[in-house]
């Protein structure tokens, strides 16, 4: 299954975005030609969305959930103040040469901190306090992430999770739907009871639940 938005529509908005940087766009590229399921990356659109955000929240500390090839942290990173680190975890060994090769390349090896293994045996070594998070894993855990994280995002702070629209799987009834698409419908009715954080889901490429913690 496509993302919830149709191809048209996304290519449309894309075309009036800002650009991708080259080096972004190299990523991209590559990505598509030689890593398997290259569609998990965050793409042209949403990247520049990740940019905007964290280029207005300027973040100290960012942590992000799911690293893939590291496009999503570079964007992320953009924001970062002078001095501020970005912690990205994945558990995948076979990406981490591709993501130290990339964020180096890209002068980022000094801001961007890398965790390879599992996020639910990572996240509580961390302290925190951070000030955006990008949940971005895989989804029967999104709701373990966000117990783990919620605590260590300061009041204001930015959660953003990615792919709660799943397909458009998140419209079927219960038994129609994938074991991924019935965690991320959990996860939603989840995030929309808790009265801790104020929150948007926008309908940006596969859906981003965009929070901010009262
Ligand atoms: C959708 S991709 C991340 C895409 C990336 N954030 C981007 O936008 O370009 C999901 C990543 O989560 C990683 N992952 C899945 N389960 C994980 C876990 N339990 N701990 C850490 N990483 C995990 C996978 O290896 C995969 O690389």
């Amino acid at each position: 299954m496509s993302d919830a938005i149709p191809d048209e529509l996304h290519r449309y908005a894309e075309s009036f975005t800002s650009q991708e940087s080259d080096f972004l766009q190299k990523i991209n590229r590559e990505t598509n030609t030689q890593v398997p399921q290259a569609n998990m990356l965050s793409g042209h659109l949403q990247g520049r969305f990740l940019s905007m955000i964290s280029r207005m929240v300027k973040p100290v500390s960012i942590l992000e959930i799911g690293t893939f090839v590291g496009y999503s942290a570079l964007c992320l990173a953009e924001g970062l103040q002078e001095g501020g680190v970005l912690h990205t975890i994945d558990k995948n060994d076979e990406l981490i040469e591709r993501c130290k090769r990339y964020f180096h390349e890209a002068g980022m090896d000094n801001k961007i901190n890398l965790h390879n293994g599992d996020a639910l045996d990572i996240i509580p070594t961390l302290s925190g306090p951070f000030d955006l998070v990008f949940i971005d894993a895989d989804k029967p855990n999104y709701a373990a992430y966000f117990d783990l994280i919620i605590d260590k995002v300061r009041q204001g702070g930015i959660i953003m999770a990615d792919n709660v629209l799943f397909h458009g799987e998140t419209l079927l009834l219960g038994d129609k739907q994938s074991n991924n698409a019935k965690a991320i419908s959990a996860f939603n009715r989840k995030i929309a009871a808790d009265q801790r954080i104020d929150k948007v889901m926008l309908t940006i490429r596969d859906g981003l639940f965009f929070m901010m913690k009262k």
